[in-house]
């Protein structure tokens, strides 16, 4: 593959046999990213190699994907394979992790690739797992990120469904929120270049899924096998994630901006759960327990007071939407039921196997039923350029529609890989810990938007549905 302005270290790692290896590749996901690899980065000229613990199930992804020369590797996660799990990655500029749960697995798969100088990505998205390799931590606390920052290895977490959607789609609001602004201001001085001040913004994102076995139905038939256990195994691990959090409670308060007076800072403070029927969507607004806010928040933080093109955000509160009451009651009644399962031990546990068989995911005649529409509002106030003593609120309403999830989540993690590829050199970052925003975002989201062109339908696409600005009455306080 083609490399961009070379430095020393970027021609060691052209030197490598592969450009990108799939690691956990038999599974349910990691088939599906491995197919959209070899179709569409193979076929370009990317060298892939699939990886996994079992050979034989290697050897049966290659049949299944009619790739007869498509190089496999094993390497195992467990014990003392180490050195094994180094030397397979070593191989590869990039490194894609599908082996899921992650926080059983992920960790001895980031520090082989830290060891051996191969960029990694992975599709987790448990919010303990990302504390764990540092996402929303300080650099100089976290080992993992401390480490990948010395070896010059960009470690980026949660590539997929959970969290890109979320992550471009806040950068993307951002940014038009600042755009319109800025066009506004320049319309008011009859079309004159205007200094414009840097907005302030709250975001609120809701998540809708489409289709009958859809979690917005309150199904958890479209759920896969992996994802399923892997979110009973996050459960264990709840308690250290919350003292974490609490731990990061002060970092967090700073986030919001505090300075700010309440002329500045927009309204946005909405009870957790209500119901949502004005702005084009229609359900249930469930707070939703994913990676995507610390994700989004690790991501502005990242880019506080630097980028000038975008706003500033202040606070982001993300739901899930669901159809109907009863779709609410019924996604309550699965959750408790898995649950209570998980907890009957190995009975329970051998039934929700029996429920959910290792590799099960929603079968291909049923994903292009499902698709995803994920809405962001973003508002903001700014000075009205005609009388400063006055103030406008920008205002808008834009959309990721993305295919079903787990195939969204193939498309998205493989064009990341593609993106940290071509552009390894022009990445604000050379190693550490980052969210995908953080270490892409202003490359992946129009290489995003440039693929939607360009295939139909497209898998992910972002688009602006409403952009308002109105002035306000000035304050009467
Ligand atoms: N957040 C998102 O957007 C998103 C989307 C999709 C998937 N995921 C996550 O991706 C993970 C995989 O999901 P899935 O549905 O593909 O699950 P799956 O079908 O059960 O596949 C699991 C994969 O992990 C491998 N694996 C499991 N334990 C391992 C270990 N100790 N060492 C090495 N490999 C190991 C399995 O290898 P064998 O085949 O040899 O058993 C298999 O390849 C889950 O954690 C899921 O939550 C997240």
């Amino acid at each position: 593959m083609e490399e961009s302005a070379g430095t020393a270290e970027s021609s060691s790692r052209a030197s490598r046999p592969y450009d990108l290896l799939i690691y956990g590749a038999t599974g349910f996901t990691g088939e599906l990213v491995s197919r959209y690899a070899v179709e569409h980065a193979r076929t370009a000229g990317v060298r892939v190699a699939v990886a996994g613990r079992n050979h034989h199930k290697l050897e049966g992804l290659r049949d299944k994907l009619g790739a007869a020369d498509l190089p496999c590797l094993v390497a195992r996660t467990e014990g003392d394979a180490s050195t094994e799990l180094e030397s397979v990655v070593r191989q590869a500029r990039v490194v894609i992790n599908c082996a899921g749960p992650f926080a059983l697995c992920g960790e001895p798969v980031v520090r082989a690739c830290i060891a051996a100088g191969a960029d990694y990505l992975d599709v987790s998205g448990e919010p303990s797992y990302l504390a764990r390799l540092g996402i929303g931590d300080d650099v100089e606390r976290n080992e993992i990120a401390r480490a990948a920052r010395e070896a010059g290895v960009l470690v980026v977490p949660a590539c997929g469904y959970d969290s890109v959607p979320a992550d471009l789609g806040t950068l993307f609001v951002l940014q038009l929120l600042q755009q319109r602004y800025r066009e506004h201001c320049r319309a008011k001085a009859g079309g004159a270049a205007a200094a414009v001040a840097r907005l302030f913004a709250s975001v609120e994102c809701y998540m809708h899924f489409e289709g009958g076995v859809s979690l917005s139905r309150g199904s958890l038939e479209g759920v896969s096998s992996g994802t399923f256990f892997t979110l009973l195994e996050s459960m264990s691990h709840q308690r250290e994630y919350q003292a974490w959090k609490r731990g990061r409670a002060a970092q967090r308060r700073e986030m919001a901006s505090s300075s700010l007076s309440s002329a500045e800072r927009p309204d946005r403070s909405r009870p957790r759960l209500h119901w949502e029927h004005s702005r084009g969507i229609h359900g249930v607004a469930l707070p939703f327990a994913s990676s995507d806010p610390l994700v989004v928040l690790t991501t502005r933080n990242t880019f506080k007071g630097e980028a000038e093109a975008q706003a500033e955000l202040t606070s982001y509160a993300h739901y899930l939407l669901m159809d109907s009451v009863g779709a609410c009651a019924r996604l309550v009644y699965h959750a408790l039921s898995v649950v209570a399962l998980a907890r009957l031990g190995s009975w329970g546990r051998s039934r929700l196997e029996r429920w959910k068989p290792s590799g099960y995911g929603p079968p291909e005649s049923v994903r292009p039923s499902i698709s995803s529409d994920v809405h962001f509002f973003g508002e903001a106030l700014g000075a009205d350029p005609a009388d400063n003593t006055r103030q406008v609120r920008v205002h808008v309403h834009c959309v990721c529609k993305t295919c079903e999830m787990y195939e969204a989540t193939a498309v998205l993690v493989v064009e990341s890989a593609l993106c940290v590829l071509r552009n390894r050199d022009r990445l604000p970052y050379t190693g550490g810990t980052y969210t995908c925003g953080a270490a892409m975002g202003a490359l992946l989201l129009p290489q995003l938007q440039e693929l939607a062109g360009t295939r139909s339908p497209a898998p992910v696409r972002f688009e602006q549905v409403e952009a308002v600005v109105e002035p306000i009455e000035p304050s009467t306080e």
